[in-house]
């Protein structure tokens, strides 16, 4: 790795990434959030690629890093927000496309700079990827370069139904291939649908053919608008057991809401 890549801590933040878009990642990195403020640590969220933003300019409203913001009830100020959430775009599409439609390349350097300040005011980074390992982010490179320049433990959230075997084991394999450490794997439940014997049999599976632990297994649930962090259990951080994974594969005590 070269110079400019090195320098942050493995121990001060955790990447969320996911098997896809719309898997759940943002749900996870806002508890893990909770999570680690609830236990006293001034974590801070970061999301360097935001897809599909609202508003204009400077005012752009990051939707992913305003859920992990509203949920550990915390306030950003401009500047903090613009390091919070560096390249920022309307379009809901690839970063690859965001960026040529806006005429500019992602620079690796300027999440860098963002991320090290913002360590400068905060003891920890969540960090949420775009998309899944290989999203292209232009120039030949995928949120895989933006991973591995963090090289920060990932967390990888998956579903649990048919097909999540393949994205599952492809992802932790790409990550493997980065040496990028592993925290575990969160299956989350983001559509309604019955835990049947193959969304269970895929849980233990992944158990054995992941060699990453299980973190949680999160069932469908939450409000109309989908899951809130604040429905989460307090108290069990992602640094103990985060949430017990049952047989059943429910959260112990997050129940529909
Ligand atoms: N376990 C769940 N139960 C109910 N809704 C969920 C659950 N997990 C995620 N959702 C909802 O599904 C949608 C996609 O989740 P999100 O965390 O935004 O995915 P990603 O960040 O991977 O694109 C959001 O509306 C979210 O609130
Ligand atoms: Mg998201």
């Amino acid at each position: 790795m070269s110079g400019w890549q090195a320098g942050f801590d493995p121990e001060r933040g955790v990447f969320v990434t996911g098997t896809d878009t719309g898997v759940g990642k943002t749900v996870v990195a806002a508890a893990w959030l909770c999570q680690w403020r609830a236990a006293g640590v001034d974590a801070a969220p970061m999301k360097p690629v935001q897809t599909g933003c609202v508003g204009r300019g400077s005012a752009l409203r990051a939707p992913d890093l305003e859920v992990c913001l509203d949920s550990a009830g915390m306030k950003a100020a401009p500047a903090e927000y613009a390091r919070m959430a560096p390249y920022r775009y309307r379009p809901a599409c690839s970063p690859h496309l965001e960026a040529r439609m806006a005429g500019e390349t992602i620079s690796l350097r300027r999440i860098r700079s963002a991320a090290l300040a913002l360590l400068r005011n905060h003891e920890r980074l969540v960090v949420e990827g775009a998309g899944g390992v290989m999203a292209p982010i232009g120039g030949g490179r995928t949120m895989l370069d933006i991973m591995t320049m963090f090289g920060f433990p990932v967390v990888v959230v998956a579903r649990p139904g048919l097909g999540t075997l393949n994205h599952t084991l492809l992802t932790l394999d790409a990550l493997r291939g980065r040496g990028l450490p592993v925290a575990g794997i969160v299956i989350n439940q983001a559509q309604p649908g019955k835990m049947g014997f193959i969304e269970k049999d895929n849980i233990r599976t992944l158990g054995r053919l992941g060699r990453s632990p299980i973190l949680a297994c999160i069932p469908f649930g939450g409000t109309r608008k989908g899951l809130s962090p604040r429905v989460f259990p307090a108290g069990a951080g992602p640094e103990r057991r985060w949430w017990r994974v049952g047989r059943a594969a429910r959260i112990e005590g997050a129940g529909a809401q």
